[in-house]
């Protein structure tokens, strides 16, 4: 298949591209490096079936693809919070170019949607037939909101144009090459450890999340993109449904790294959601997925990287 993924620079999206090469298929990475870096891909760069675009998906662009996987999008707060506008736009204009792509090469398109879609849930786990308690108008709504229109407009250009369409409702995920400084807690913890900071806990720490390592991400997208099921246009959770407390989180990583870590107490900010873990039945069901990488052994992984990327090292993220 020759695969476009858009995003293809980050976190997430380097990783797809590393399994993509890794099964046989040419890739092209489209990233405006927002938030991506060529380091994150540099393992890559080098192979003959790779191509990396510097483009932004604002701004149509006209490719030959089979498959495209449309992971553009700032995914942490600090982030998608410093131009909420463009956020939106990435969200809204870039699905819609990449769906008016899919449409006239008739490739398949999966868009990378989120559990912020179902904002601050009032119902637990969050099922995908759930609809959500997002805040139209608060400090989050850019990329929640963002993210919704997307999964409107994937759904829309399935129904109206016969687009063959995938939307995976993605859960927090962690692992090598997640950025230092992106305000995300397991990255945010580990760096602040390494760095023999005290570790910042936002409210009382009894808030849950729940953690998935990124090659399980990568394959239940994967699995995704190649059913063919009745319902494969739908929404489809992928993350691990155990749900650990922050404060035992911090616990966890003490224990990786072998030693006690002291916190510090900040408020919770406004709209953190309390509770978040999937049901991940649809995805057991229709993909045979689960999430097989303990949170330890993840971990353990996340540290290394980190530890390598402090140090002044290539910090790749080795595996993808
Ligand atoms: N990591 C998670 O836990 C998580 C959870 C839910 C959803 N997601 C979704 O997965 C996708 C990837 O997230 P990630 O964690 O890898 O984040 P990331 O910030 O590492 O990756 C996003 C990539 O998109 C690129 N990008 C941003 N705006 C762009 C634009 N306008 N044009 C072209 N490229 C652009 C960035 O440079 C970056 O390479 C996002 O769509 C995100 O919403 C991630």
């Amino acid at each position: 298949m020759r695969v476009l993924v858009t995003g293809g620079a980050g976190f997430l999206g380097s990783h797809l591209c590393g399994r993509l090469l890794g099964e046989g298929h040419s890739v092209i990475a489209l990233d405006n490096l927002f938030t991506g870096t060529k380091r994150n891909i540099s393992a890559l760069l080098g192979h003959r079936d790779f191509e990396l675009i510097r483009h932004d998906v604002v701004n149509p662009i006209l490719l030959e693809v089979d498959w495209i996987f449309n992971f553009a999008c700032p995914a942490s707060p600090v982030h998608y919070q410093n131009n909420p506008v463009k956020t939106v736009k990435t969200s809204v204009m870039g699905t819609l170019h990449m769906l008016g792509l899919a449409k006239r090469v008739g490739a398949r398109i999966l868009q990378a949607s989120t559990s912020e879609v179902y904002g601050d849930p009032a119902v637990h786990p969050q099922t995908e037939s759930y609809w959500g308690n997002v805040n139209p108008v608060g400090p989050r709504s850019c990329y929640d909101e963002g993210k919704r229109v997307a999964e409107t407009l994937m759904t829309d250009y399935h129904q109206q144009n016969g687009v063959d369409t995938r939307i995976v409702r993605i859960f927090n995920t962690y692992g090598p090459r997640m950025t230092v400084g992106d305000g995300r807690v397991v990255s945010n913890f580990i760096v602040q450890a390494l760095r023999g900071e005290p570790l910042t806990v936002y409210g009382d720490g009894s808030q849950t999340r729940s953690f998935c390592y990124v090659d399980d991400l990568v394959d239940g997208v994967m699995r995704l993109m190649a059913w063919e099921g009745d319902t494969c246009h739908d929404p489809v959770n992928v993350g691990c449904p155990v749900e650990s407390t922050i404060a035992e989180l911090v616990e966890r990583i003490g224990r990786v790294m072998g030693r006690r870590l002291e916190v510090v107490r900040r408020p919770l900010p406004k709209d953190d959601p309390v509770r978040r873990c999937p049901d991940i039945s649809r995805a057991e069901r229709h993909l045979g997925w689960s999430p097989k990488v303990e949170l330890d052994t993840g971990l353990a992984k996340t540290v290394a990287y980190f530890e390598s990327v402090l140090k002044g090292g290539q910090g790749d993220g080795g595996e993808g």
